[in-house]
């Protein structure tokens, strides 16, 4: 049978193209959970919980997509995760990331754990870059990536801090890549927040936060921006879903700093509903690694401008103009 040109392709058809792809023990890695599965479940079964109220009567025909955060305008809400691992996927997959989301001008999220430095993803990527540090590989290297991250022209910085205890996938914790030693937790301090911002210049963010006390602990150590997150399911099974968080943060904290979300998010509509219940943006973990196991740069690109126009379709279809003017309003709770 012919392949469809990526173009055409919507996320089924990547996902089932990238598991085609992928060696076996490679995918299961990328959508791997801790333990039975259940916050990966409900991460996209409570974005399931929303319906939209449909509106007709407006003359909306060409929304705008367009967000600013760190003072670097994007064109799309749906932003790319750090994720450590792109490198199992093929060699020169992050810098395909890199270069896939600099077409799809969205921002870029970078991990500590990727093999790639600051350096290469600046050269990669044309997209404004977040380095997320991991204090498991101990402050002095999150400093010096940091450091790197300031002068190669980042537009953030951040800790991802919810790896208290290490990612889990069924039962197993996977192998450290650097040193073949089992994964580690790290005790979260709001004083590693402090730290860090004393250090660098850029706007700190602080990824992994689930809930109303954990922001207000991270904004006030000086967080810029936090991501409501609980690392697509991969840490504490059976916790709550992202966007069940999202309110009680974005009630929190959302008047101090912008409030982002990730996990579950798999087309345009999650990003609206997500962005009703008060985000400024989301990242997208899973579909972008599907994307680029695919596609390479082409499909990272497609993933993207896939959950834009699903996103554009939406808000002609609640009548909403700008991604800054949507609102709990577009919502039904089921
Ligand atoms: C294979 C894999 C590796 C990941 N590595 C990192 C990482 O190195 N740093 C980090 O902050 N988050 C990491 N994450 C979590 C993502 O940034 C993001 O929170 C999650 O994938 C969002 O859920 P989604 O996959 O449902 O979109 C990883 C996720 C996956 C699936």
């Amino acid at each position: 049978m012919m392949e469809k040109p990526i173009e055409e392709m919507g996320l089924r058809d990547i996902r089932e193209l990238a598991r085609a792809r992928m060696p076996q023990e490679v995918w299961r890695h990328f959508m791997g959970a801790a333990e039975t599965r259940a916050t990966f479940r409900r991460n996209q079964r409570s974005l399931q919980r929303f319906v939209f109220r449909q509106r007709i009567f407006h003359d909306i025909t060409d929304p705008r997509t367009t967000v600013e955060l760190f003072g670097h305008p994007v064109s799309t809400p749906a932003f790319v995760a750090p994720v450590g691992s792109f490198a199992m996927i093929r060699e020169t997959a992050e810098r395909e990331v890199g270069e896939g989301a600099g077409r799809a001008r969205t921002m870029l999220f970078v991990s500590h754990a990727a093999i790639s430095s600051p350096r290469d993803w600046k050269e990669a990527s044309r997209a404004p870059i977040v380095f997320m540090g991991y204090l498991t590989r101990g402050r002095e290297d999150v400093l010096r990536c940091a450091k790197l991250a300031e002068e190669v022209g980042f537009a953030a910085v951040g800790l991802t801090m919810d790896t208290v205890q290490p990612v889990k996938i069924g039962d197993r914790i996977p192998l450290s890549k650097i040193d073949g030693k089992p994964r580690t937790g790290h005790p979260a301090s709001p004083k590693d927040i402090e730290w860090l911002k004393r250090e660098v210049s850029l706007p700190l963010v602080v990824k992994g936060i689930m809930g109303a006390e954990d922001a207000r602990v991270a904004v006030g150590a000086g967080a810029d921006a936090v991501v409501v997150s609980n690392h697509g399911g991969r840490i504490l099974d059976y916790n709550r879903a992202a966007v069940e968080a999202l309110p009680e943060v974005v009630e929190a904290v959302g008047r101090k700093v912008p409030v982002l979300l990730d996990s579950g998010v798999r087309g345009g509509g999650d990003i609206a509903k997500a962005l009703a219940l008060g985000a400024k943006a989301v990242l997208v973990g899973r579909p972008v690694a599907w994307g680029v196991a695919a596609a390479g740069v082409a499909g990272v690109e497609r993933v993207i401008r896939l959950f834009t126009d699903e996103l554009k379709r939406v808000m002609i279809m609640t009548g909403v103009g700008a991604v800054s003017e949507i609102t709990e309003s577009i919502l039904i709770r089921e």
